[in-house]
């Protein structure tokens, strides 16, 4: 079974058709640079010109930046106020006439990581986190989503985590990878009082320099893996919502 991932980012907008069973890419990704102002506007169009890219016709799976209920974005922190309220999942099905489905992005990514990747077969609680623009999180309980827990918004030293941990936080302040380590370590921490996981995978743009900062990581007792798909892990588990599977 074949869908169309698309995951929408706060710098860019990546899609890809993907084996859904396999939880593959089937073609090379494609990525349109996050228009400013991310307006439901303008990303609405991004979106279609990645359906036209692979003229596709058939299913779509979105992930997106915020809270996602019954196809609602409810909150849009690193995009454009426009998203809230909306209902996406039927602007993007009316715009590419594909029918859509909507999911928290961070979801996506933890589906397809679930499933195909690092937390393949793992029982318990895993959380599986995005570092990139802000922080995303996934929460599987014995393998099945607890959706929308937005742990990037959690409170670090008085400030939102995702503001101190975040991928861009490291490149906005220009912190070396071990002491954005350390934050990170401290933010692990704090999950882990709160949860008690036996898994973190850590995902996002960060995922590929797991080796960069993995000697920060000290004084967690969960198992701590990168994940397996990356970047691409938003856009297999997009598709993997779409088509049920
Ligand atoms: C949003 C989350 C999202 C995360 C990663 C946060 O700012 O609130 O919904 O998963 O960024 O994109």
């Amino acid at each position: 079974m074949q869908a169309l991932g698309i995951d929408i980012g706060g710098s860019g907008i990546k899609g890809a058709p993907v084996d859904v069973h396999k939880g593959k890419l089937l073609a090379k990704r494609v990525r349109i640079a996050t228009p400013n102002p991310p307006t439901a506007k303008k990303v609405t169009q991004a979106v279609n010109e990645i359906v036209q890219y692979f003229n596709w016709e058939s299913k779509i799976g979105v992930g997106f930046p915020g809270i996602v209920r019954d196809g609602h974005i409810l909150t849009a922190a690193n995009m454009h106020e426009s998203w809230v309220h909306v209902n996406a999942e039927q602007l993007f099905t009316q715009r590419t006439q594909c029918a859509c489905t909507l999911i928290n992005d961070a979801d996506a990514a933890g589906l397809a990581e679930m499933h195909h990747g690092a937390g393949k077969g793992h029982k318990g609680k895993v959380i599986l986190l995005t570092f990139g623009t802000g922080i995303g999180s996934a929460l599987f309980l014995d393998g099945k989503l607890v959706s929308n827990t937005e742990f990037g918004h959690l409170q670090l030293r008085g400030k939102i985590a995702e503001a101190r941990a975040s991928d861009r936080a490291r490149s906005e302040e220009k912190l070396s990878w071990k002491s954005w380590g350390k934050r990170v370590a401290e933010y692990l921490a704090h999950l882990e009082l709160l949860f008690s996981p036996d898994l973190f995978i850590i995902g996002g743009g960060a995922s590929k320099n797991f080796d960069l900062f993995k000697k920060s990581l000290k004084r967690i007792h969960a198992e701590i893996v990168p994940a397996l798909h990356g970047n691409s892990a938003g856009i297999v588990g997009a598709a993997m919502a779409a088509s049920g599977a």
